[in-house]
């Protein structure tokens, strides 16, 4: 029997609690890269970090968070509280080294090569993968009581499902119509969307209530409820639409959605408050769960203002809502809800260690999150930023990695009850030194016949850009004029005083929101001294064509990382651009004393 199942899967233990431990290593480790990717994002802001490219950070942390750590936790979360008899778990086991494998396959390929061949190849791996885990964790689900839990964990595996969808169509689009298409982002936008809000979202609350209920709470969710909820987590996507295409109709809708959902959800929080004084838990679950349930109850709020046309513009074009909005939900719902749960079960031992774990992952996050919305709103209110607003925001998030650093240890070296699950008397005995080094042999092999895979495929991408129909100008060096329809620009020998007032107008009318005439950055960098370190071209060209320089142009998306805002397209003719470079230039020659040294 034994061996029979081993030779199921040579790479696991049959053990059905070592495999748990080895699952939340992997989860845990994940967590802990991400973080690290996700500290390496904001030192950016504070010193030159030469090599590494910003985006391909930025992707590999968003991919390693979502894919590595949130995936894993949640779907680990339901094998381990579904899963009766230990060959249902082993079904697991290939599953499992498949996520693995393709969150590794991105952790190697994104940092290098950004969306790539290898990447996508990878990212399009954990997608089937999914698939597989949908399948089996359905059957799972079927043969359960249908309790609030359950059907909450089957919405779940619906959204996970609805939000690939997105995906498979990012193909056909971006072959078609190109990258910057609106179709393209909104594609993109769907699969987040759907990730978030439903899969993570409602997959973190089904295994809460699941928890409850086998806890001795019952609470009977209404059929309606559900509809509801679900119709609002579809109806919300609106919002990415009204992005790509403000039309009154999507903003409606959005704002329909959101009061549907904050009723749905104060329902669910409702409930889950009850069961919360009913049901015995350890104190630091509490707080766990507590942060949860208030990450959640924030959620739906902040989503529930979005009724306001103005304020849902605000919330997209204003990036540290959308990221204070990304880890209220990552963090805040689904990692302390699952990991409270976690400690609970006794899957994370309760120590000193993991204690002071979750302790520095709350203070990072609460830091950071009241940095972000914090600071977002000062940039709504047109206030600028505050003083040492990035270093802030930084020494916070470095409490994350430490945090996840201690919780990497409990995981690793805690005591595991290594006994057949059936069994009721586990026994718990340390983990042997030889376990561990096989795991970590494993983990060591698959790392390095990955990056050799990597290492090929990055050239292969680069040969395959060449031959692509992209047009040349992609792959060339960048071009000191920008991109559009300015090719070319009469500076003439002094300045042309009507003209520069002119422009003087219009800056005043319509920049003067996010541009300071002299050196400092408001929302977008201070105007003293562009015209030094700009050509006349590229600044015309930003000015009137300033969608297509953000997509495309370096220096501007560099600019675009740095600010974390995406200048408005203001729909200014040339003449208009003219009349503003002529201001800047003015400009520059009273306050830096020089003008014009780009084209000297
Ligand atoms: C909503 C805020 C906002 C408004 C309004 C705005 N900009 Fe910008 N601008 C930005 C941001 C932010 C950047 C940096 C690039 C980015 O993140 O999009 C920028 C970049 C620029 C740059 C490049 C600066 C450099 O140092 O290279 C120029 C030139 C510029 N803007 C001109 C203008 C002009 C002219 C107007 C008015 C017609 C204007 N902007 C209105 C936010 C704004």
């Amino acid at each position: 029997m034994k061996a029979q199942s081993t030779k199921l899967n040579p790479f696991l233990p049959s053990d059905p609690l070592k495999f748990r431990w080895i699952w939340l290593n992997w989860a845990f480790g994940f967590f802990f890269i991400a973080s690290v990717f996700g500290l390496l994002m904001r030192s950016f802001h504070i010193w030159e970090i030469p090599v590494l490219e910003y985006r391909n950070i930025l992707h590999t942390h968003s991919h390693i968070a979502m894919l590595g750590w949130g995936f894993l936790i949640l779907t680990g979360g339901m094998v381990f509280s579904l899963a009766k008899a230990e060959n249902e778990i082993r079904k697991f086991g290939w599953l499992f080294i498949g996520a693995v494998v393709s969150a590794l396959g991105m952790l190697a390929s994104f940092p290098v090569q950004g969306y790539g061949a290898v990447s996508i190849s990878f990212a399009t791996l954990h997608v089937l993968i999914s698939y597989g885990f949908v399948y089996r964790l359905l059957i799972l689900l079927n043969s359960e009581k249908s309790t609030t839990g359950i059907r909450l964990l089957r919405l779940a595996l619906g959204f996970l499902v609805i939000s690939t969808l997105g995906l498979w169509a990012l193909g056909p689009i971006n072959a078609q119509l190109g990258k910057m298409h609106e179709l393209s982002f909104m594609s993109i936008q769907w699969f987040l969307h759907f990730q978030l809000n439903g899969w993570f979202v409602l997959g973190a609350l089904g295994l809460i209530f699941l928890h409850f209920e086998r806890s001795g709470y019952q609470f009977h969710w209404p059929k309606y409820q559900e509809i509801i909820l679900a119709g609002s987590v579809i109806l919300t996507y609106a919002l990415a639409v009204t992005w790509a295409e403000p039309s009154p109709l999507a903003f409606q809708i959005n704002g329909l959605a959101v009061l549907i959902q904050l009723v749905a959800y104060s329902f669910l929080i409702l409930a889950l408050f009850r069961g919360f004084w009913k049901v015995d838990l350890l104190p630091i679950v509490r707080i766990l769960l507590i942060s949860a349930f208030v990450s959640l109850l924030l959620k739906a709020a902040l989503q529930a203002i979005l009724v306001f046309p103005s304020i849902a513009v605000i919330s997209y074009t204003i990036r540290m809502y959308v990221i204070g909005f990304l880890h209220l939900v990552l963090l805040g719902v689904l990692t302390m809800g699952i990991s409270g749960l976690a400690v609970q079960k006794n899957w994370i031992e309760d120590t000193v260690i993991s204690r002071s774990g979750w302790a520095l992952l709350l203070g990072g996050f609460v830091i950071s999150e009241l940095l972000l919305f914090g600071q977002g709103t000062l940039i709504w209110l047109k206030l600028g930023f505050m003083e040492d607003y990035h270093l802030y925001l930084f020494l916070g998030s470095c409490l994350f990695p430490i945090g996840l650093g201690s919780l990497l240890i409990q995981v690793l070296f805690q005591k595991i009850p290594f006994q057949n699950i059936s069994n009721p008397k586990i026994k718990f005995q340390k983990i042997t030194t030889q376990t561990m080094k096989k795991s970590l042999l494993w983990s060591a092999g698959i790392l390095g016949i990955l990056l050799t895979a990597c290492g090929g495929g990055t050239e292969q991408s680069a040969t395959s850009t060449e031959t692509s129909s992209a047009p040349a100008t992609e792959a060339a060096a960048p071009d000191p004029k920008g991109i559009g329809e300015i090719k070319s620009v009469d500076l003439g020998t002094g300045i042309d005083a009507s003209l520069a007032d002119a422009g003087k107008a219009i800056v005043d009318m319509k920049c003067t929101a996010c541009h300071q005439l002299n050196d400092k950055r408001l929302v977008g960098p201070g105007f003293q001294g562009v015209t030094n370190r700009r050509r006349p071209e590229w600044i015309m060209n930003m000015i009137t064509n300033v969608d297509v320089m953000l997509e495309q142009d370096p220096t501007a998306q560099k600019l675009l990382e740095e600010c974390l805002t995406r200048m408005p397209n203001q729909n200014l003719s040339q003449a208009d651009a003219r009349g503003i470079l002529e201001f800047m230039r003015r400009n520059d020659e009273e306050k830096a004393g020089e003008r014009d040294a780009a084209v000297k």
